[in-house]
């Protein structure tokens, strides 16, 4: 399946690139929504430093984000050196933005906050110094709700304030989830819209090219909610079964 739709986001996010001045853009939704991969699309082809944390220790993290910043062609970095800490990691983004347009994603930014709380003042501090001054353009991404509203969005955070755009990623709608089955009749489509919901990771579990009833009938990986698998059973019924399925199947 290629990129769906997701046209309203990235065009959000060009009017932010465009903006001509440093940019703090806060991008947020749950897990599996498609984030990631609205982001990756939005940076490719542009100057940009797209770095995934993990759930690890802070330590960890900076070695993670020296290799990032090794392997842009900017060569900022000599391979295998790591940065003091986190101010003197972050400090470097603006090097890397000053007179043009640089996009830096942080994408599972709550692992960052998580590893290291003091990374949130670290950025604060440095925005309101150098980085507010260059053209950087700062996404940071993440998929607890509560934690980007609370620690990156909310008023305790060091960060209040500075952001200067924020997006909440959304399923998809019923016309571009449909974009899923392109084969299917209106009826499946909307069937399928009803089983798997907007969420671009479960409408992936679908095999286009099988019908309707075949994948309902068919296994679908663990990484499938309870509820959508619930839908997922009761809709089998009404689906009828193919020819040569045989029970037991995994509910
Ligand atoms: N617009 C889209 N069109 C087609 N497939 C998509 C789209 N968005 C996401 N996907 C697919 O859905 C799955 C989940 O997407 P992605 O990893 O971007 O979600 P996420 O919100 O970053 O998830 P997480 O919170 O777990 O990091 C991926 O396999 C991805 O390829
Ligand atoms: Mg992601």
């Amino acid at each position: 399946m290629g990129f769906v739709d997701r046209a309203e986001e990235l065009r959000f996010l060009e009017e932010r690139a465009a903006s001509g001045k440093a940019e703090l853009v806060v991008v947020y939704g749950r897990r599996r929504v498609g984030k990631t991969e609205l982001l990756r699309r939005f940076c490719s082809g542009r100057p940009h430093l797209f770095f995934v944390a993990a759930r690890t220790t802070s330590e960890q993290l900076l070695r993670d984000f020296a290799r990032a910043l090794a392997e842009l062609p900017e060569s900022l970095l000599p391979p295998g050196a790591v940065p003091e800490n986190w101010p003197a990691a972050f400090e470097l983004l603006g090097t890397l933005a000053r007179g043009r347009r640089f996009v830096v994603v942080l994408d599972e930014f709550p692992y960052l906050l998580e590893a290291d709380p003091s990374v949130a003042s670290s950025l604060q501090n440095l925005w309101d110094g150098a980085l507010r001054k260059t053209q950087l353009m700062l996404v940071l991404c993440g998929s607890s709700v509560s934690v980007m509203e609370s620690q990156v969005l909310g008023q305790q955070s060091p960060l209040y304030g500075r952001r200067t755009a924020q997006w909440h990623v959304r399923p998809l709608s019923y016309r571009d989830a449909a974009e899923f089955f392109p084969r299917y009749s209106a009826e499946d489509r909307l069937k399928a819209y009803g089983i798997l919901g907007g969420m671009p990771a479960y409408l992936e579990q679908f095999d286009p090219g099988r019908p309707l009833a075949d994948n309902v009938w068919s296994g679908f990986s663990a990484a499938v909610p309870c509820s959508t698998r619930r839908r997922i059973s009761f809709s089998r019924q009404s689906c009828g079964r193919p020819p040569g399925t045989t029970p037991p199947w995994q509910p």
